[in-house]
């Protein structure tokens, strides 16, 4: 999501809300999953939009992401050095060699999932682009390990950026993973970038998103006159993993487990 402004509270899912947004998370698992069976040489971006959106149909849920803000599509697929929210389009064809990211929202029961990941077309990829994927899911796992009830979410944030910036990348501060619920974005933003021991103390029943944004080169992004495509400033490559999941006393619970 945009980084935005104004506190709202934070609002904790009872047990049965979770298993909802367990039910939604796991609708976009496998959607994901099958997506990315789909991304072959020559398919277009608008191609794999159609099939999220017959999957979403046939399952009968809705896609969260369409009609957003005025955002016209099911996905958003971002290739090479778009980072997020790129436009599915017929006239985009993917190659080998390319690192797309699909990101994908469904509302089922008025719950949402929300999940994305970053892959290299064929076995043809960059080494620059492997490292960068192998770096930026490695970083959503590390996010992943300090969430847990009584620590706080820089905790999560630094974690991030701690190991992207080791690893010589970069975290783009425009956008920010969320809390989610009955609402694609709920209050907290979750930077992928802070200090930790600071922000929201975690508690059982929060659930949100997490969602880093790596560039390989320089974190500065400028939008697209499409109004949606966030890309690299420099044009380097950029990739993007995203979990939906809830906090417990233990290790959190992936609620969009089961598609990386
Ligand atoms: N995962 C992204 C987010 O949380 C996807 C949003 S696409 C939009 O911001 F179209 F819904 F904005
Ligand atoms: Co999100």
């Amino acid at each position: 999501m945009k980084k935005s402004k104004g506190p709202r509270r934070i609002i904790l899912k009872a047990p049965w809300e979770i298993e909802k947004l367990r039910a939604a998370n796991q609708m976009v698992a496998e959607i994901l999953s099958e997506l990315r069976e789909s991304l072959k040489d020559g398919i277009s971006t608008a191609d794999i939009d159609r099939i999220a959106s017959e999957r979403i149909q046939q399952q009968g849920a809705l896609p969260a992401f369409k009609g957003y803000h005025g955002y016209p599509a099911v996905t958003c697929i971002s290739v090479n050095e778009e980072i997020v929210h790129g436009i599915p389009s017929d006239q985009r064809l993917i190659k080998e060699g390319d690192l797309v990211s699909i990101d994908l929202g469904v509302i089922l029961d008025g719950y949402f999932g929300d999940a994305a990941f970053s892959q290299i077309v064929g076995d043809k990829g960059s080494d620059l682009a492997k490292r960068l994927i192998s770096v930026t899911k490695e970083a959503l796992y590390r996010g992943i390990s300090k969430a847990r009830a009584k620590r706080r979410l820089g905790d999560i944030s630094s974690a991030i950026q701690r190991y992207v910036e080791s690893q010589g990348f970069g975290v783009v501060r425009k956008f920010v993973g969320h809390g989610i619920g009955t609402a694609l974005h709920e209050p907290p933003e979750v930077p992928n970038f802070g200090s930790k021991g600071t922000g929201p103390i975690l508690k059982q029943g929060m659930v949100i998103a997490i969602e880093p944004m790596v560039t390989a080169g320089s974190h500065d992004i400028r939008v697209m006159d499409d109004g949606w495509t966030a890309v690299t400033a420099d044009g380097s490559l950029a990739a993007h993993f995203e979990h939906t999941i809830a906090i417990t006393d233990k290790r959190a619970d992936i609620l969009s487990d089961g598609f990386m």
